[in-house]
This record gives structure tokens, C-alpha cells and sequence, in this order.
């Protein structure tokens, strides 16, 4: 192994290393390891969960390889010894579901606590130990559970209360709208920020629900909440907390016209414009008991949303990381400005001491002039400021509440005397999903370019999926949604995010079926482009291709048929050809109509897919021949025999044709050849295609056995390529191929060229799962060692346990490694290459060599040669491959 391989190979390991750990661990006791990982709806012991019916899943591993799980017990107790399962006692139930196993017990009352755990049976009936205790809570069910009002007038609301004996359990439910922070006895009680997330108000609001036990006292007690106006646009507060006294007595505090309001510090907050904050009108101890609030108005009832009022169930926004500014400079005198080194969505927290009534001015900027003055013109009309006015007393540390900018620099002006570093720091906000994706390579414009679309992605999940956090916009566009769902799969837990988004899609459904180009509808249209609206059926889709759920096809079947029966109403010649953006900000201009004629037959293909899925045979007959028809008349259309090629013989336009098998066996030959000709010889190796063709066409050459090619695409470094980004200083993705930095709509903060994302993880980590497998209990570990690529590594937590696939390559010798989940089996497929008497080993054990397969190694089904390599059949387990020869 030369030096820089083993460099490789030894932070790979380090990477890997829980991996590998656990299953060393393990080793010792035979038989299955206890389930970890136990969740309920997707979520970590939840709280407040709105679902009569909640479904679990759990995690096991095992000491043996090829093992799986062939029974499991749950049980459900209301006690938190979880000693008899007085709410549910599955018993021995043969069956290797370990995701997405339905609650069967008694029926579930609003906010009670759920206790539970499971274990599970391997194929040889050893039986693990019972999982640690899970817990979840069920929410309010019912508008009846809530007996207060929706109340405002003032953003600053408060009450107090008296319990006579001690607390042994409150809970709060609230929605504050637009966002709220909720303290009691003078603590701030969560650490969620921005919260709840936006969604349609008139359909649906979210609640949060809140175990504040351990903040109540006996005696007086004082809850405060603080209210902004985010995308309500207005305040008001729904507020219900349920108390139980050491005695048994329950008292409720509920909002009312009881409650005292008066206008604080807030004087404005914007979400695009920023917060002014004047420190000098503080009401200091407002939130504790014995505040004298006699000058307070009577809180206002107010009427309230108009939507049904449901549970918060995913990950909060959240301050997921604080970041060191890189430098200040002082590019004018008292002007300030910090680079943070990364673009990024939050705000800083500032640092100032000085007299009371000092204006400090921050604002934010993702790109800065050559004269070192922030460049805000991208901003369009995003303000995106802050002002803090300081009381003047001591050391003064403030960070605003209801509003977010993406920025790299901030400008401070106003500041009382010199600020220094530690004046600012860098707050990272947005929707606390869990890391679940590692990719390196030894490439390392791929690892900026895996830096830079975590970077994007993240930063833009803020209760929903934005195309950006800067400018005056911020919006669910439903066309960069699902380019980058997968994308966003492969690094992060998602389910509960997307879960919640599928309900905001289903939410500005109208009765003909419409769905809107935002969700929440505020730009672009009704009807949405089909390129937009195609998110509904395909997010839906992705749930159930990574997850596995099902329940999700279920809630959203109706809807899905709903939009694709409005699409038929808008056919000419058999397609769908109404489109508002088609490719959309590609190099090579698509007609519209192509795009959209595409996306009606994939959804049409996968309501389909859907019926098949859930039963309904007479849907998936009707729907697959809908989908057959399509696919003829969109060759017609499109075709043309004398190019040989689709619609203007952009690479799109081909790619679009292509990926979905619409063209036929006869034009394929010619219609690959132009598609090659249009990269390799006339844009040399390089992308042209918008946002569409971008997500499929890396996938597309790779599935078709030209990685190298795609390889060569994804580590350009001149324009248009990911690498010309990088290369000009990108640490997010930016909206547009070209580099602009003037007044018009370049933002350096859009994930949707992100969707490459998934192709490093499924191409060159080799993570796959076969055709038709959900939930990855059936994967196709099939590295592309491609062009001067060495080593790769991908790991991804599944629902089925960590996947991971890492290898490393040198001339006459390849090692892959790879882990397959409990349950889970795998065919990995190792290349050839040119070599000679070939030998494969699984750790120092021979399993090939000019004898053929040689059986006896544990998890190991069988080996065998292929046209270019050779396929291993495995179950769940690690293992250590390498392949020498001649
Ligand atoms: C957004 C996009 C969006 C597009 C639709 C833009 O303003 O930022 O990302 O998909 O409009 O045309």
C-alpha cells in the first residue's frame, strides 16, 4: 500500500470505526444484541405525538454474520418499569418487520405516557435481551382538550398561577404564532428556536408540547411567552398546560383574557428584514412570579387561525452549531466587518459593553466587495439586519429570536468602541435533523463538493424544504424539493421532516386536485408546474423506496390520484405540456413541455406503483396502461428520426427520454450517441442541463456502465461544474452554474444542484439497493472504481441499521469492505479489471480462486463470475474483501 493509500486507509478506518467497533463488541455474547435505536413515528421518545395508531422500530445487531430476525415481542406498559404490558403485549410475532410495526394495543388517550420495549428472535430462535425502555407521549387528540382561547394584542404575554402542592407532571401544548419562546419562573424551557414550523395556518397549525415539570414550584409560579410574527404575519397564542399534583389533583393554566400583555423590547421582527431589538425596554423579571404587571393590558382574544390544530412531529430548528468568525477587518472607519468563514442560515450573537441607548447595526451578506465592504445586491429585498439598542449595563450578550439570514459576513457599525473576534459569533439554525451519511473519497474536490452540499442542505431545512435562507424568499419550491430529497436521504434522517412536508403539500390541495409551486402557497402558481408539482407523488415515493412506509402511501394515495386525474384534465395530444420553468436555470435551454410531459409519466408510472403497493388492482391496471400510452405518445411527440434525438437535442431533453425507458429498443443506439457527442465532444466533459437533467443524468451513465464519464462530469473544475463553484470560493451550493454577484437572482445558498449528493453515495461508495427493495433489506454494494479514484467510503444509518461500503484500490489489488445490516443481505460486486488468476479473499480465507467458489466461510452464500467481475452473495454482518491477481 503506497503511503498516501495508507493514509487513506487509516482516517477511513478511524471513520468507520464505530462501525466496526460495535461489532467487535459485541463478539463475546452469541446470539442477537440487545434492539437500540428504538423509536416511535421516526421520532427519539417523543413527546406529544398525534397518531392513535404510532408505529416503532428498532435496531439489532448480532455476533454471527447471515443472521436476521425471525420474531420479535413488544411490550407497552403505562408504568415505566415496563414489568406487564397493561397497554400492549404483542407476544412472539414471527415476522423480520423491524420498522414500521403498527402499535395493536389498547386505545390511547390524549397525553398519556407510554412506556416500551422490545426484543427480538434470531433465524435460529435465540432470543436477545429486552431493549432499554422507550418512552413516547401522546398529544392532544381532540380541539376539546384545549380549553383555552387564542389570545394577543402585545408580544410580550404573561400569567401567574399558584400550585398548592408540588408537580409531578406538566406538560405544556402550545402554538404561538408566528414563533414563540416560551420561559417559566424565568427560564427559557426549550431549546427550539423559529418554532412551529410553517405550514398552511388555515389548514393545519402545529403544536409543541413541552414536559416542564421540573420548572414548577410549589407556591406562585409565572409563565411567559414572547411572540413574533413570523410567516403569520400577526401574533397569537394557543396555550394549554395540564398539571398533576403530588396528590393527584389535576389544574390547568390555559390562555384567556386573564392573562397580562404589553409590548417589550421587540420593537420589530422580520423574517427577511431582521429584529430591532431596544434593550432598554426589557421588563426585567416578567417571567418570574411577584412581577408587578398592573400596568399591563388584559390580554386580547383574538380569532385565531383557522386550521386544525396538530402535533410538531419532527426534528425542531434549532442552534445546531456556534461558529468562531475567521477574521474582522475594518474596511472603513467603524465599520466592522466579520467573515465566518461559511455561508450559512442563523444569525450572530453579539458581544458589547457600552452607554445605554447605543445603536450596534449588524447586517448580513453571503458575498463581500473587493474593498471589503459586504455586498449585500443578491439580497433583493431581504433587509436582513439587526439592530441592538444597549440598556448599558456591564457586559451586554444579545441574539434575536424571530428572524434568520443566510450570510457569510456580517457588518457591524455602531459599535462602542473597537469590537475584536469575540464580538460575534456565528449561530448555525435550521432543522436539528440527524447526521446520518459519511462520504470521502480520495478525490478531494468530491469531499468539497460533499462539504459544500451538506453545508446547502442543511442550512436550508427550516421546518420545510427552502431553496435558500437569504434573499426575500425562503420558499418550499417544490422543484428544488424533490431534486434533492434523495440528496437529502443519504446525509440526514429525514422521515419525520418529509412526513410533516407531505402534509403541508396536502394541505393547498384544492377540490380539481391542484397543488400549488410552494407549499406553503406563496410565490409562483396554482396549478404548479408539473416539474414543481411532481414533489407530491415522488417525495411520497422516496419515503417509501428508503423507509419502507408504507402508512405514507396510504395517508397520501387519495391526494397523489387526485393531482394526476387534474393533470389528465389539462392533456394535449396525450402529454402534458404546460410548463412555467422546465429545466430551470440550465446552461442549454429544454423546451417546458418536455419536462412536464416527462414528470406526467412519472407520476402517472408511480401512482401505479402506488396501487400495486397497497391492493388496488384495479387503479394499477388503469393507471399502468395510462402510463403505457404516455410513454408512446411521448416518443411521438419528441422524437426525432432525423437528428435521432428528443425535442431540441439537449442533454436534458435525451437524459429525460433515457432515464425513464421512453424511448424505444431501435432509437436507443442513436439517441446515446447524441447525448455523448453533446458532453464529450461538444461541452468536453461537461454539464449544460438545469436543475432537471442535473438530478438524473450522473445516475443515468452510471446505471448505463459510463461512470467514467460520469466521473469526469462531477470533478470538472471549470465552467459550468460543481468544481468552478468550489474553485470560486463556494462553501454552499450556489443557485446558477455561472458566477454572478449583481442585483438579479444568483443566491450562493440553493441545495438543488445538490442532488449529485446521492450519485457520490450510489456510485462511487456503491450504495444501492437492488430494483424493487425497500428499506435497504436487499442491497447491491457496487463500487465504480473509476479513472484515477482510489479509494471511496460511504457509510449511512438505514432503518435497518449502518450500511457501509469502503474501498481502496492499487494495481493488482483491490480491498472492499463493507457492512450489512442485521436482517439485511447484500450482493456486492467486485470488478475485474484486466487481472489474471484472480484470488478473493474474505479476511485471510480464500473465497475464489481458479477452483471457483469456495464455501465455508459464515455469511458468505456464494461467489460468482460475471461478464466484468464478480458477484458475492452475502447476509447482514462485516466483512473484509480483497481481490489480487496477475
Ligand atoms: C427559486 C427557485 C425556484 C424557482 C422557480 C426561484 O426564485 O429560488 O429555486 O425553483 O424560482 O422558478
Amino acid at each position: 500500500m503506497s503511503s498516501e493509500l495508507s493514509i487513506f486507509f487509516l482516517a477511513t478506518m478511524v471513520f468507520f470505526l464505530p462501525v466496526f467497533g460495535s461489532a467487535w463488541a459485541e463478539e463475546e455474547v452469541a446470539g442477537p444484541g440487545m434492539p437500540v435505536e428504538l423509536r416511535t413515528e421516526y421520532l427519539r421518545n417523543p413527546l406529544g405525538i398525534d397518531t392513535k395508531l404510532p408505529r416503532f422500530s428498532w435496531v439489532s445487531t448480532h455476533s454471527e454474520r447471515g443472521q436476521g430476525q425471525a420474531a420479535y415481542e413488544i411490550v407497552v406498559s403505562s408504568r415505566p418499569e415496563v414489568d406487564e404490558g397493561d397497554l400492549w403485549s404483542s407476544g412472539k410475532v414471527l415476522s423480520s418487520d423491524s420498522t414500521q410495526v403498527v402499535y395493536r394495543g389498547k386505545e390511547l388517550l390524549s397525553g398519556q405516557t407510554c412506556y416500551w420495549k422490545v426484543r427480538v428472535w434470531d433465524k435460529n430462535d435465540r432470543v436477545s435481551p429486552f431493549s432499554r425502555v422507550a418512552r413516547f407521549e401522546t398529544g392532544l387528540f381532540s380541539r376539546s382538550d384545549w380549553r383555552g382561547k387564542w389570545i394577543g394584542g402585545a408580544n410580550q404575554l404573561r400569567k401567574e398561577f399558584r400550585l398548592e402542592k408540588r408537580a409531578v407532571r406538566a406538560r405544556v401544548y402550545i402554538c404561538g404564532l408566528g414563533y414563540y419562546e416560551l420561559r417559566l419562573n424565568g427560564r427559557k424551557v426549550s431549546p427550539n428556536v423559529l418554532d412551529p414550523g410553517w405550514t398552511t395556518f388555515d389548514k393545519r397549525v402545529l403544536y409543541v408540547t413541552h414536559d416542564v415539570t421540573n420548572f414548577l414550584v410549589e407556591g406562585k409560579n409565572a409563565v411567559a411567552v414572547m411572540l413574533g410574527e413570523g410567516w403569520y404575519k400577526n401574533l397569537a397564542l394557543l396555550f394549554q398546560m395540564n398539571i398533576v399534583l403530588e396528590d393527584g389533583e389535576k389544574v390547568e393554566v390555559v390562555s384567556d383574557s386573564t392573562w397580562k400583555g404589553k409590548n417589550g423590547p421587540l420593537i420589530s421582527a422580520s423574517i427577511y428584514n431582521g429584529e430591532v431589538y431596544d434593550a432598554r425596554q426589557e421588563t426585567p423579571g416578567w417571567d418570574r412570579p411577584g412581577y408587578d404587571d398592573s400596568g399591563w393590558a388584559p390580554a386580547q382574544v383574538v380569532n385565531g387561525p383557522k386550521g386544525e390544530i396538530s402535533a410538531q412531529m419532527m426534528p425542531p430548528i434549532q442552534v445546531v452549531d456556534t461558529l468562531v468568525p475567521l477574521k474582522m477587518t475594518n474596511p472603513k472607519p467603524g465599520i466592522y466587518v466579520f467573515d465566518m468563514g461559511q455561508n450559512f442560515s442563523g444569525w450572530a450573537r453579539l458581544r458589547v459593553s457600552g452607554p445605554s441607548g447605543t445603536s450596534v447595526r449588524m447586517r448580513f451578506a453571503e458575498l463581500i466587495y473587493e474593498d471589503g465592504m459586504i455586498n449585500q445586491e443578491n439580497l433583493r429585498g431581504a433587509r436582513a439586519e439587526d439592530v441592538y439598542i444597549l440598556k448599558g449595563e456591564g457586559v451586554e450578550v444579545w441574539e434575536p429570536r424571530f428572524t434568520y439570514h443566510g450570510f457569510r459576513y456580517v457588518e457591524v457599525a455602531g459599535f462602542p468602541g473597537v469590537p475584536t473576534v469575540d464580538s460575534i459569533r456565528g449561530r448555525v439554525v435550521h432543522s436539528a435533523v440527524e447526521p446520518i451519511g459519511n462520504f470521502a473519497c480520495s478525490k478531494p474536490i468530491l469531499n468539497a463538493l460533499q462539504r459544500i452540499i451538506v453545508w446547502g442542505q442543511k442550512t436550508n431545512l427550516h421546518s420545510i424544504p427552502t431553496d435558500c435562507c437569504q434573499r426575500d424568499e425562503r420558499m418550499g419550491w417544490m422543484g428544488d424539493a424533490h431534486v434533492t430529497t434523495e440528496e437529502a436521504m443519504h446525509n440526514f434522517d429525514m422521515a419525520a421532516f418529509y412526513t410533516n412536508f407531505l402534509r403541508n403539500i396536502r394541505d393547498v390541495q384544492d377540490e380539481a386536485g391542484t397543488i400549488t409551486d410552494t407549499v406553503p402557497h406563496i410565490w409562483g402558481s396554482r396549478p404548479a408546474d408539473p416539474a414543481w408539482g411532481t414533489a407530491y407523488p415522488l417525495i411520497a415515493w422516496y419515503m417509501y423506496q428508503h423507509y419502507g412506509d408504507k402508512r405514507i402511501l396510504e395517508e397520501h394515495y387519495e391526494g397523489v390520484k387526485k393531482y394526476v386525474d387534474y393533470l389528465r384534465t389539462r392533456e394535449e395530444n396525450g402529454l402534458v405540456k404546460f410548463s412555467y420553468y422546465g429545466d430551470w436555470v440550465a446552461v442549454d435551454k429544454t423546451p417546458g413541455s418536455i419536462v412536464s410531459s416527462f414528470y406526467y409519466y412519472y407520476d402517472v408510472k408511480i401512482l401505479a406503483e402506488m396501487a400495486g403497493v397497497l391492493g388496488k388492482k384495479e387503479d394499477e391496471k388503469l393507471y399502468g396502461s395510462l402510463a403505457e400510452r404516455i410513454k408512446a405518445d411521448f416518443h411521438k411527440n419528441y422524437y426525432n428520426p432525423e437528428t435521432r434525438a428528443y425535442a431540441n437535442n439537449t442533454q436534458t431533453a435525451n437524459t429525460l427520454a433515457l432515464f425513464l425507458n421512453l424511448v424505444p429498443e431501435n432509437a436507443r443506439g442513436g439517441v446515446w450517441g447524441n447525448l455523448f457527442d453533446n458532453i464529450v465532444y461538444k461541452n468536453n466533459s461537461h454539464l449544460t442541463t438545469g436543475i432537471i437533467g442535473t438530478k438524473y443524468i450522473l445516475d443515468l451513465l452510471t446505471r448505463q456502465g459510463n461512470s467514467d464519464l460520469a466521473y469526469d462530469i462531477a470533478t470538472q473544475t471549470t465552467y459550468p461544474s460543481w468544481g468552478y463553484m468550489i474553485e470560486n470560493g463556494a462553501t454552499t451550493l450556489w443557485e446558477l452554474w455561472q458566477l454572478r454577484q449583481g442585483p438579479s437572482m444568483n443566491s450562493h445558498n440553493h441545495p438543488m444542484f445538490g442532488s449529485v449528493g446521492a450519485w457520490l453515495y450510489k456510485a462511487l461508495a456503491g450504495i444501492n439497493q437492488v430494483e424493487g427493495s425497500v428499506g435497504f433489506e436487499k442491497l447491491r454494494i457496487a463500487p465504480q472504481m473509476v479513472r484515477d479514484l482510489r479509494h471511496a467510503a460511504g457509510s449511512l444509518k438505514t432503518v435497518r441499521g449502518v450500511v457501509s461500503s469502503a474501498w481502496w484500490r492499487e494495481d493488482k489489488h483491490i480491498r472492499l469492505d463493507v457492512c450489512i445490516p442485521f436482517g439485511s443481505e447484500a450482493e456486492v460486486l467486485l470488478p475485474r479489471f484486466n487481472l489474471q488468476d484472480v484470488v478473493i479473499k474474505e479476511g485471510e480465507r480464500v473465497i475464489w480462486d481458479s477452483q471457483g467458489f469456495r464455501a465455508g466461510l459464515q455469511g458468505i452464500v456464494k461467489v460468482e463470475e460475471t461478464r466484468g467481475g464478480f458477484v458475492i452473495q452475502i447476509g447482514s454482518g462485516c466483512y473484509s474483501f480483497s481481490l489480487s491477481g496477475r
